[in-house]
């Protein structure tokens, strides 16, 4: 099976939305206005996996801040130095779910966050992901300030927020 991975264009809006659906209860769904903006704002930070079938999967970040997080619905605020790339969203449809798509996935922006000189990758764990996040080298993090414990709280569920280091790419 081919997979291209790329950055979204807007005629991918439908499907990422359908992506999204599938994936998340209604509690958990962004608008497409608001996931439009993202992909202006943060194009280079956005990617989707594309198979013979279609758009199969999105990974959506942008540069933030270690220690920062974005409530549920709320505007990605980029920092431009920031030391973070913080990932907001990652869904793979059903279809290819288990064979290694969402691992790709965050590999590929992990190499980007590197090759970009970012130190660490953070990210809220939701609907009982901490477990793949974990295999994929992120560790819990617990001690937050305040508004960012707010901003946790914005998820439903058992919301955790999840940093890995980024290494540099090999060779430098
Ligand atoms: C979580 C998600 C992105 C994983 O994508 P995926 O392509 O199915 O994952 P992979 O195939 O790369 O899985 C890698 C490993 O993690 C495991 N895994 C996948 N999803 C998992 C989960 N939710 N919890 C624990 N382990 C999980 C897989 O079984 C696999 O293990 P294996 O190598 O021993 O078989 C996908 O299930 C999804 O889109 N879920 C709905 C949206 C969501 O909750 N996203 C996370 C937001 S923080």
């Amino acid at each position: 099976m081919t997979r291209d991975f790329r950055q979204p264009r807007v005629t991918d809006l439908a499907a990422i939305m359908a992506i999204q659906r599938e994936c998340y209860p209604p509690v958990l769904r962004e608008d497409r206005l608001t996931i439009e903006e993202r992909m202006a704002v943060a194009a280079e930070y956005c990617w989707v996996a594309e198979d013979e079938h279609g758009i199969a999967a999105y990974l959506f970040a942008y540069p933030s801040t270690l220690g920062k997080i974005t409530p549920l619905d709320g505007a990605f605020r980029i920092a431009p130095d920031g030391d973070t790339l913080y990932f907001h969203d990652l869904a793979v449809l059903k279809r290819v779910a288990g064979t290694g798509l969402g691992s790709d996935l965050v590999d590929v922006a992990l190499a980007s966050a590197a090759a970009q000189g970012f130190a660490h990758a953070a990210l809220v764990a939701v609907q009982e992901s901490s477990m793949f996040w974990e295999r994929m080298g992120y560790r819990r993090r617990d001690e937050l300030d305040e508004v960012e414990r707010e901003n946790l709280q914005t998820y439903p569920g058992s919301p955790f927020y999840m940093v890995r280091e980024v290494l540099p790419p090999s060779g430098t």
